[in-house]
């Protein structure tokens, strides 16, 4: 798969507890498809997260390659890793992991603090991505006055903030009520398909496997399966998640009650402001 936006071929992956080496990953080569939902499935332990760092250059594998975004990054030293991180994939975990002591806004800004964007614009396109996960008005609460779900969507609107191309989300609905993990899968697939993100979560959501484009099935560290949606298959699950989507509840936490009739284009034009997410 040529313009797969990452793939890993012959990853090995282990970890040293005292003088005892685990073996997690066993020779792993799997792509992810660009601009899809693809969802990780496994018992636990059985290597998700570790798999999830490697595709999110949070890792680096023992042996093997990692391919992401087109940039092999077995040839990157840690400050260029880092760098490429920042500007290339988006994070969303199962515990939030906003930083408390900021506000929604500030939350949402610090990664464009970090990359220098100059204020007015940062200030711009903040307000953009708050409006676009439905969070205008809680822009000043801080995580600890906000519920779960606004806490996740706030993580969400901060993952998209540079413009990833990835998107990484770690059992991003295991800590929701069923209903907010719904409505969290449906604000995701629609920020998916509006900007042709590529998403890859790991999850026993059922909701989310229902959504997904590809399942990966790892089992003991090696995959045991990849199921591909054809393209017609994908296009159809489209139609549903609009559907679905704008037959979403209202209310404080009925987060999408998704497109609100759907949003114009140009409230997104923060995705234009800059280098284009994709080539
Ligand atoms: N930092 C670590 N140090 C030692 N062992 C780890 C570490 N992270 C994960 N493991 C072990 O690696 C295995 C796979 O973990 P993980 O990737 O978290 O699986 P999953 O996300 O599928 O539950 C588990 O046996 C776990 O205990
Ligand atoms: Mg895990």
């Amino acid at each position: 798969m040529a313009d797969a936006v990452a793939g890993l071929s012959a990853v090995t992956k282990s970890y040293r507890m005292d003088d005892v080496t685990v073996p997690v990953l066993q020779g792993i080569d799997v792509e992810i498809r660009p601009g899809c939902f693809t969802v990780l499935l496994g018992p636990s332990g059985s290597g998700k997260t570790t798999l999830l760092n490697l595709v999110g250059c949070l890792d680096r594998p023992d042996a093997g390659k990692v391919v992401v975004a087109g940039t092999d990054i077995g040839g990157l030293n840690d400050d260029e890793l880092a760098d490429f991180r920042a500007e290339n994939i988006g994070f969303v975990f199962q515990s939030f992991n906003l930083i408390p002591v900021l506000s929604a806004f500030e939350n949402v800004e610090y990664p464009l603090v970090l990359a220098g964007m100059e204020p007015e614009r940062r200030r711009r396109r903040v307000s953009r991505l708050l409006d676009a996960v439905g969070l205008a008005d809680r822009a000043r609460n801080r995580p600890g006055q906000l519920s779960g779900g606004q806490r996740q969507r706030v993580a969400i609107a901060r993952a998209l903030a540079r413009k990833p191309r990835l998107v990484i989300a770690d059992e991003p609905t295991a800590n929701l009520d069923s209903r907010t993990g719904a409505a969290i899968i449906a604000l995701m697939r629609w920020m998916q398909q509006k900007f042709q993100i590529s998403f890859i979560f790991s999850s026993h959501d059922s909701g989310l496997i229902k959504a997904a484009d590809d399942l990966i099935v790892l089992r003991d560290g090696v995959i045991q399966s990849v199921r591909r949606k054809p393209e017609e298959g994908r296009a159809a699950a489209t139609a549903t998640a609009k559907r679905e989507d704008e037959v979403g509840g209202a209310g404080a936490d009925a987060p999408w009650a998704a497109p609100r009739a759907p949003l114009p284009d140009t409230d997104f034009s923060f995705l234009q402001d800059g280098t284009p997410a994709a080539p």
